[in-house]
């Protein structure tokens, strides 16, 4: 089920109303968020070259990775999608506090990612530290599924990445196996991300520092999209 806009909500909290006002440039509700689709790098990027690389982070909570990102990676364009409003405003923000202008953000539910994106349309993929949605029961909310994944393939340019990190061993499992099902390529794996050869390259993310203070590992994957 799509999300109620957020311009339905009867009484806006002060995240939304900067959704819909200071930070509409940057951060697009729903109705606009759908209007970039096939079109982000001419609409949302001012008429940016079409072999201009475009990244796609899906939850970027409070965005400390988004920030990043976008500060580290200035020749590429970023796109958030986040569902709940407090985290999505916190990360444009950050970005923007950075003066980066090659990031946005869209209030939108990423299960269904083929309303913003068309094939083709991104290259790398950030997926940290997801909903991890344990019990069994629970299990039919885990984003990571065999069949979203391929479509995410299909929106991905060939030559592009899949980063996945998480502190759950059961949805790292999970997540391993649905991906086994796809056309994604395995080029990296480890079950302890920070004793590991990429530690010195990765980016601590919100959520990772908790879950390292508590001295979990951190479980991470990364795939190419040929
Ligand atoms: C556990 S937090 C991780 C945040 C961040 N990536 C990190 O590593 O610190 C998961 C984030 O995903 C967002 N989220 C959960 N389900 C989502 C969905 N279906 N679409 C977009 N964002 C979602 C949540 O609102 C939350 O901000």
């Amino acid at each position: 089920m799509r999300v109620r806009p957020s311009h339905e909500i009867d009484k806006p909290n002060s995240y939304i109303q900067a959704l819909h006002g200071e930070y509409a440039d940057w951060a697009y509700a729903e109705t606009k968020a759908v209007t970039m689709k096939g079109r982000w790098r001419e609409l949302a990027f001012s008429s940016a070259p079409e072999s201009m690389p475009l990244d796609l982070e899906i939850g970027t909570g409070n965005g400390f990775f988004f920030a990043h990102r976008a500060a580290t990676q200035s020749s590429r364009l970023l796109v958030g999608v986040e569902l709940k409003f407090k985290p999505l405003v916190q990360s444009i923000r950050r970005a923007l506090v950075n003066e980066s202008r090659n990031a946005r953000i869209v209030r939108y539910h990423a299960g269904f990612i083929d309303d913003l994106f068309v094939p083709g349309e991104i290259n790398d993929i950030f997926v940290h530290h997801p909903d991890p949605w344990e019990r069994p029961r629970k299990h039919k909310h885990r984003l990571i599924k065999r069949e979203y994944l391929n479509r995410l393939y299909e929106l991905q340019r060939a030559g592009s990445t899949f980063e996945f990190k998480t502190d759950s061993r059961d949805y790292f499992e999970w997540a391993k196996r649905e991906f086994e099902g796809t056309n994604y390529i395995l080029e990296r794996y480890t079950e302890d991300l920070h004793s590991s050869e990429w530690a010195t390259m990765n980016y601590v993310t919100h959520f990772e520092r908790i879950f390292m203070q508590k001295g979990q590992p951190i479980y991470y994957m990364r795939f190419e999209r040929r």
